[in-house]
């Protein structure tokens, strides 16, 4: 039978879990009801099989109206918690793009919104249920490593001039790179670990890189640069770097915020992480790195050994600290967000067909939300900031 799909913010992030994973997963997944003000933008992405769906001015005419199986969220970042708390009142099974939350303030409506609320929710958090680093929580929760009392985790992010020259760039919508990138990580991080993040220490360095003085509006097309930046399309075609070989918006202009004004999206950030136990670990992201400086993954150590995983060169490596042996593991290749997202649209799939559970729930996007505004409030205040925990009320 035909699962009826509802999307609120039909854009390019929806549309690719709802072709190459959802209908993967299931075929039988038909759009038939779209809440988005950009009509002529959405049935240019939607399927032809899907051009029927009908458009509703909000959700709750959409929940009322259209019988729906299932429900996606797939606004940008602002729009998240104030539809996902709406959708909170109906029991409809919800997948939700990331971050759940931009502030505190709809963090904690968010919370509130979900404490009665039998919505199930797949939050869309890709890396915690890639078959790496489930692999490696296999490991960890086997007692290999031993309690788990130390984490490095890292992220050279290759494809991060997107921060500056999208729409990731508008800081009002976006609050900046712990929470549009570091939201996954401390997610991932706290399901190694099995143990909240109690407390950050976080820094970033902002306005060294990308962001700039170039005039507003300023397009690679307009640049007298563009034969010697090596962000024009010219350069990063001839170079085999990432990002748009289109024309594109300058990145080194005041349009991608200002360092002073605090709107600018960070070239790198760190934090220092304390968990519950008193474990304790470091996640850093650069969001400059190019080519071959991509990497993204983590060593969790406790004193019987070492578990190193890396998403990029797909690959986790076991060393037993009091024995002479070291043991790798290789994963397959080629799946979207390393096999993620597939684990979540089995994840959504199997909560609206029945008997499936979803191993992202609603907590899970508030931990990690609740987390990346602490460690922006730290790299502001300089100083440690205690994280916010569930049910803290108030
Ligand atoms: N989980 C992941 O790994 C992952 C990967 C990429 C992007 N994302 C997230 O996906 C989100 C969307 O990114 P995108 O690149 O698809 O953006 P997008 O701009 O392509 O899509 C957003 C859509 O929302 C619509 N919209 C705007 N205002 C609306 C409103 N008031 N009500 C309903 N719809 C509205 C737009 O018309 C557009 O169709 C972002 O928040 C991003 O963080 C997550």
């Amino acid at each position: 039978m035909a699962i009826r799909l509802g999307v609120v913010g039909y854009g390019n992030r929806i549309n690719g879990v709802i072709r190459h994973n959802l209908r993967a997963v299931d075929p039988e997944v038909a759009v038939v009801a779209v809440v988005d003000p950009d009509e002529a933008g959405v049935r240019r992405r939607l399927a032809e099989s899907d051009q029927a769906a009908v458009f509703y001015p909000d959700l709750d005419t959409m929940m009322r109206q259209a019988r729906l199986d299932g429900l996606a969220i797939g606004t940008r970042c602002n729009l998240h918690a104030p539809y996902a708390i709406q959708a909170a009142a109906y029991d409809v099974p919800l997948y939700l793009e990331k971050p759940v939350a931009i502030d505190m303030e709809q963090a904690v409506a968010l919370e509130q919104a979900f404490a009665d609320s039998r919505c199930p929710v797949v939050v869309s958090f890709p890396l915690r249920v890639s078959p790496l680093c489930v692999l490696a929580r296999e490991y960890i929760a086997a007692g290999r490593t031993g309690p788990p009392v130390h984490v490095a985790a890292t992220n050279y992010v290759p494809y991060g001039t997107v921060y500056w020259e999208a729409p990731y760039r508008d800081w009002q919508i976006t609050r900046g790179l712990f929470l549009q990138k570091a939201t996954h990580d401390l997610d991932y991080l706290m399901y190694l670990m099995d143990e909240p993040i109690v407390r950050v220490a976080a820094t970033r360095t902002v306005g060294r890189v990308f962001g700039g003085t170039r005039p507003s509006g300023l397009r690679c097309s307009a640049c007298p640069d563009q034969d010697t930046c090596p962000e024009s399309p010219r350069n990063r075609t001839r170079h085999g770097t990432s990002g748009r070989r289109t024309d594109h918006p300058c990145l080194f202009s005041v349009d991608c915020g200002s360092a002073a004004a605090n709107t600018l999206n960070e070239d790198c950030s760190s934090i220092m992480l304390e968990f519950a136990s008193g474990a304790h670990g470091v996640y850093t992201q650069v969001f400059f790195a190019r080519r071959d400086a991509a990497t993204r993954g983590a060593t969790v150590s406790g004193y019987e050994g070492a578990v190193t995983f890396d998403w990029y060169t797909n690959q986790l490596r076991y060393v037993r600290h009091h024995a002479p042996f070291t043991g790798t593991e290789r994963a397959g290749e080629g799946a979207s967000h390393f096999g993620g997202d597939t684990e979540l649209a089995h994840d959504f799939i199997g909560l609206i067909r029945g008997g499936g559970a979803s191993r992202t729930p609603i907590q899970t996007g508030l931990r990690s939300v609740y987390a990346c505004l602490a460690a922006q409030e730290s790299a502001e205040a300089v100083r440690f900031v205690a994280v916010r925990q569930l049910g803290a009320g108030g």
